[in-house]
């Protein structure tokens, strides 16, 4: 991963390593920990439009993690007054480490990517928002212990949330559903995406029949033109029976989480009656913004960039990982053992005693993370065993999977 421009730039391994890494910066940052991962790190937070969650979560997380977090108004730069993308990217390309960009189209976003020749990351285009998309996978991750075989169910404009909701929960392993009005698909090349999925994706114009079963119901604005306009007036006419109410949540399941990006426009897409209701869930998914956003920086400034620091900073997330993986299988064999149980042979005080079983110690350990047995065995292909610490065999494997 280079960059993260959209959803479809992860791979399912990438997706799932990020929101490991986001969990546990939550759970140092909960702790009164924080590693400072982007020390001598510098970020440019460039904002076209207006923002409260993604600039904020930004600027304190780069704080956080010891970088430099620049915040800049387009319109306040040169850029503002005519200076061309192509010159601007290709000066703050010396100057920064990373680059976050909210703005309009995708295509920009891209050049600024290809011309700065340093990590890019979307904070919201017309076309995606995955950083939203992954707060909103860490929230339900977080709440439901999985995200696999779920149903995700989004009611919306067809644009930025839905296409990255779409992609980010089809590759989670989730059944995804989709209710928009007619004339608000979601983009093309989205729906092609996700048309390889086959009968995991849904796409309908009926509210309660994308709504059917549904374990999490999301939904977003869809009314951002000034009020009055005369789009804005023929949105609160086309999107007339796609208001999330306690009715229509009737038809998900009785427990259904509901989800929303904000900023919230009660009466619109959601009455303020659910939104008060689901706000413990929707207030926990706009704080997670700041923690897998952080997880983002971690995971993309140590991959991308191949000096020294920043593999250190890659070390040290692989490290803890490992050493969490570890915690979990030892926690597991326990449990086992306690049970009469020995799913792997030896159980946990064995560990560091039958140098020979590391290597069924690292695939459990990876198999607690949701890889696959293929994969796993791919990464732990010729490591050296022997040598290597069950840590190190565990964190090699981590960094193979990535690429
Ligand atoms: N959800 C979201 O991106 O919020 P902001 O527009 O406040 O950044």
């Amino acid at each position: 991963m280079k960059n993260l421009l959209k959803m479809s730039d992860l791979s399912p391994a990438e997706l799932t390593h990020i929101l490991d890494v986001a969990d546990q910066l939550k759970a140092d940052c909960k702790a009164g920990r924080t590693a400072p991962l982007l020390a001598g790190k510098s970020v440019a937070l460039l904002f076209s439009k207006a923002s409260t969650r993604t600039r904020t979560s930004f600027e304190v997380g780069v704080y956080q993690m010891g970088g430099l977090g620049n915040y800049m108004n387009t319109a306040e730069l040169q850029a503002g007054r005519g200076e061309p993308l192509r010159d601007t990217a290709r000066v703050l390309g010396r100057y920064y480490d990373c680059a976050v960009w909210r703005t309009y189209r995708q295509r920009d976003l891209e050049e600024l990517a290809e011309l700065s020749g340093i990590p890019v990351i979307n904070g919201l285009t017309d076309y995606a928002h995955p950083c939203q998309v992954l707060a909103d996978l860490m929230t339900i991750r977080e709440r439901r212990g999985t995200l696999a075989g779920l149903k995700l169910c989004f009611v919306g404009d067809g644009s930025n949330m839905a296409n990255s909701l779409i992609v980010g929960g089809l590759l989670a392993g989730m059944q995804v559903s989709c209710v928009c009005p007619p004339g608000y698909r979601p983009a093309a090349d989205v729906l092609m995406f996700a048309h390889k999925y086959g009968n995991a994706f849904h796409l309908t114009t009926d509210p309660a029949e994308g709504l059917r079963d549904a374990d999490i119901v999301a939904t977003a604005a869809w009314n951002t033109t000034a009020p009055g306009t005369a789009e804005s007036e023929q949105r609160l006419r086309d999107f007339v029976g796609f208001q999330l109410t306690g009715r229509l949540l009737e038809n998900a399941k009785p427990d259904a989480l509901v989800l929303h990006c904000l900023p919230a426009h009660r009466g619109e897409e959601i009455s303020t009656a659910l939104f008060e209701q689901h706000a413990d869930e929707i207030f926990d998914e706009a704080e997670n913004r700041l923690h897998v956003q952080k997880a983002v920086l971690a995971v993309l400034l140590a991959v991308v960039t191949e000096d020294e620091k920043a593999l250190t900073a890659a070390n040290g997330i692989g490290k803890k990982i490992a050493q969490r993986v570890i915690l979990e299988l030892k926690d597991k064999l326990a449990r086992e053992e306690a049970l009469g149980g020995t799913s792997v042979k030896g159980g946990a005080p064995a560990m560091a005693a039958v140098p020979h079983s590391k290597k069924n110690e690292a695939q459990s350990a990876l198999a607690v993370l949701g890889y696959g047995s293929a994969e796993i065995a791919a990464a732990l292909k010729d490591i050296d065993m022997e040598a290597l610490t069950l840590e190190d065999i565990i964190r090699q494997a981590l960094k193979r999977m990535m690429k």
